[in-house]
């Protein structure tokens, strides 16, 4: 069974057909999807596709290209969907100083709140970080041990910075991107750092795996990545499914499968 610990299901793409995509999530092998919001609508759909299928659990977060539309009412209302318990984590949270979409300085600020939330509520975070290694890594140091930390959802990150955020105890996660043959960084990445530290995500409805490369990307392609680090590492595509899979269930305390219904359907 595989886990796809970041997909973004709350949004417009999936619409249409959101119960196809977890039905074909479900044969794929797929046993449970963290979706993951970006501001404080999002979170609210992302919550409420949480509540409605049992496969699903949420985020809820500010993602750092909304920062500027980040109101501290916001930041109140996400600490109280946080305590649901469909929520699992806090994020999509960071710094981007690729995109630049928001300023520097309300990044900065929204990101350290957030940080300041997760860790109160004992949440771990799901981390987004472009081109804002050297302010993001010391930030994140001086959070210190004890607390439940997170995931660096890994789009460009090379490998010294995979072992860095890894001593802070974070998991690395591992997109779809993976599978395209030009990432060498990201490769390297997959098959060097011990399974144990590793998930994998999708990242839908962006950045789909070969071979379904420019396509909307969904759940069930992340078997497609599962099976490029397997291939990159000479390991058994089982043994990384199990093992993303448990990382994915104790860092988010995720149920095991079996506790919930076989269906795909909303479960209340
Ligand atoms: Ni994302």
């Amino acid at each position: 069974m595989l886990i796809d610990s970041h997909a973004h299901l709350d949004m417009e793409d999936f619409e249409r057909d959101r119960e196809d995509v977890l039905k074909r999530a479900v044969e794929a092998g797929v046993e449970h999807i963290v979706t993951i919001g970006i501001d404080l609508k999002s979170s609210l759909k992302a919550r409420h596709l949480a509540r409605t299928y049992a496969r699903i659990s949420s985020s809820v977060g500010c993602h750092p290209h909304h920062a500027d539309d980040c109101m501290a009412s916001d930041l109140e209302r996400l600490a109280v969907l946080a305590s649901e318990p469909e929520v699992v984590a806090w994020g999509e949270i960071g710094l981007d100083q690729y995109r630049r979409y928001s300023s520097a300085d309300a990044q900065l600020r929204v990101f350290r709140d957030q940080l300041r939330l997760a860790d109160d509520l004992h949440l771990p975070v799901v981390i987004h970080i472009r081109e804002a290694h050297d302010v993001a890594y010391p930030i994140l140091k001086g959070m210190g041990k004890g607390e439940k930390k997170g995931v660096i959802h890994c789009s460009s990150g090379d490998m010294d910075l995979a072992v860095a955020y890894m001593a802070l105890g974070y998991f690395i996660s591992i997109p779809g991107t993976v599978t395209y043959k030009n990432a060498i960084q990201i490769k390297e990445v997959a098959a060097s750092i011990p399974l144990g530290r590793m998930l994998i995500e999708t990242d839908s409805p962006y950045l789909a795996p070969v071979p379904q490369r420019g396509k909307r990307n969904e759940p069930a392609y992340v078997r497609d990545t599962a099976m490029e680090i397997a291939r990159l590492r000479k390991t058994p595509f089982e043994e990384v499914a199990r093992q993303t899979t448990e990382n994915a269930r104790v860092l988010f305390g995720l149920p095991i499968q079996g506790e919930i219904g076989e269906d795909a359907g909303p479960s209340r």
